[in-house]
């Protein structure tokens, strides 16, 4: 509430006027990564960590931002939306893709701060994505829903900002419903809900403090090698379409002698489409000691076959492992750094922390930071208070 006042009266002294604020929260994953641009499945949430964002409208054309908590603001013309290779290009992005699609307006103020921890892999810029979209459909009623605004932001990572992501963080920020995963075909955009029920167990988020460069130039030749698998595999099959729809007999007959690289990396990801799978009949017959070990398998196969992960998340993984009172760790997100997410009984919180605040440190002379988080409804309007 202190966040909310305070970007409530920063706007009206900036501006002269009441904003309509916008809550757009971050996202955990609980398994299925690196799955969501190979058409798989993935099981994420939004999360109580989020970007605050007030807004109103202006007549000039023009729109003015202020990143509150980088102090830092951004002025310019909607006419020329080109990239700045700043936060700036997570807002001009999605303006620049609403015009393209024909929805025009007349300018627009906005401040915005957040709660989401900056490169922790809690996906920061999709809320903010979604903020922006969400708040200017609003504004002036462009009549876009929630499906059409999460491909917006897709499209405004994709093409603007230049990052080549997947659905999944705009769709889990966006789709968020309080109490439930969201089970995503990321090939139909199909998705469930389904009820977490997981009574005196926390989702627990241990941040590596790691952001390693790699992680563009490292997603996208992940991304690269899964569409070569693809390529390869249609010689055989020329109706595959992606690796959805391709088979462990298919990567052993024709990829594992003679493309191992290609291999391993396809093989990983039809192996989280299964566990996935495995995952969510778990979840439904309330057995989250299964969950948890399929859990570690995923973090195993990012780590060993995908080789996303780094020293710093395989020793998170370790001494999560060694904790009678955690279900399941792994790491999460694009990887090369952020978090990994912890299934962890209430009542052994307090000494997780204390073993994993320790031993990381022992290990690696870095700090990890811990965050339990509660699962919460997606990008929205926060009303009166
Ligand atoms: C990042 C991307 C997502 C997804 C994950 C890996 O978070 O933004 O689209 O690919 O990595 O699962």
């Amino acid at each position: 509430m202190h966040l909310l006042n305070q970007l409530t009266t920063s706007f009206q002294q900036l501006f002269q006027a009441d904003p309509l604020l916008i809550c757009s929260p971050g996202r955990v994953n609980l398994i299925g990564e690196h799955t969501d641009y190979n058409e798989g499945f993935v099981l994420p949430a939004a999360i109580d960590k989020a970007i605050y964002l007030a807004v109103g409208p202006r007549t000039d054309h023009e729109l003015h931002v202020v990143a509150h908590d980088l102090n830092k603001t951004f002025q310019g013309s909607l006419a020329h939306l080109e990239p700045t290779h700043t936060w700036a290009d997570y807002i001009l992005g999605v303006v620049a893709q609403m015009r393209l699609a024909g929805y025009d307006f007349p300018g627009f103020n906005c401040i915005f701060s957040g709660t989401i921890p900056m490169g922790a892999g809690l996906s920061s810029s999709a809320a903010l994505e979604n903020g922006v979209g969400f708040a200017l459909n609003e504004l002036f009623g462009l009549g876009l829903d929630r499906i059409d605004l999460l491909k917006l932001s897709q499209r405004a990572e994709n093409e603007f900002v230049g990052a080549k992501v997947g659905i999944m963080d705009m769709f889990a920020s966006m789709m968020g419903k309080a109490d439930n995963v969201i089970k995503l075909d990321c090939r139909s955009l199909e998705y469930t809900y389904a009820p977490l029920q997981m009574d005196g167990i926390s989702i627990v988020l241990c941040d590596s403090q790691v952001k390693h460069s790699l992680v563009t130039s490292e997603y996208n030749t992940r991304r690269a090698e899964c569409e070569a698998g693809v390529r390869f595999l249609q010689t055989f099959y020329p109706e595959i379409k992606s690796l959805r729809d391709v088979t462990m007999e298919m990567l052993d007959q024709h990829l594992r002698d003679t493309e191992p690289l290609i291999y391993r990396r396809c093989a990983y990801v039809v192996q989280e489409n299964a566990r996935l799978l495995a995952g969510v009949e778990a979840l439904e017959a309330n057995d989250i000691a299964a969950f948890g070990q399929l859990m570690y398998g995923s973090h195993e196969g990012l780590s060993k076959n995908y080789e996303v992960s780094c020293p710093e998340l395989d020793i998170l993984v370790d001494i999560a492992r060694t904790h009678p009172g955690v279900f399941g760790a792994r790491m999460m997100g694009g990887g090369f750094g952020g978090c990994t997410i912890n299934l962890v009984r209430e009542e052994a919180l307090d000494s997780f922390t204390e073993l994993i605040t320790k031993q990381y440190k022992a290990q690696t002379a870095k700090d990890t930071y811990l965050h339990v988080c509660k699962i919460q409804n997606g990008t929205g309007i926060i009303k009166n208070q």
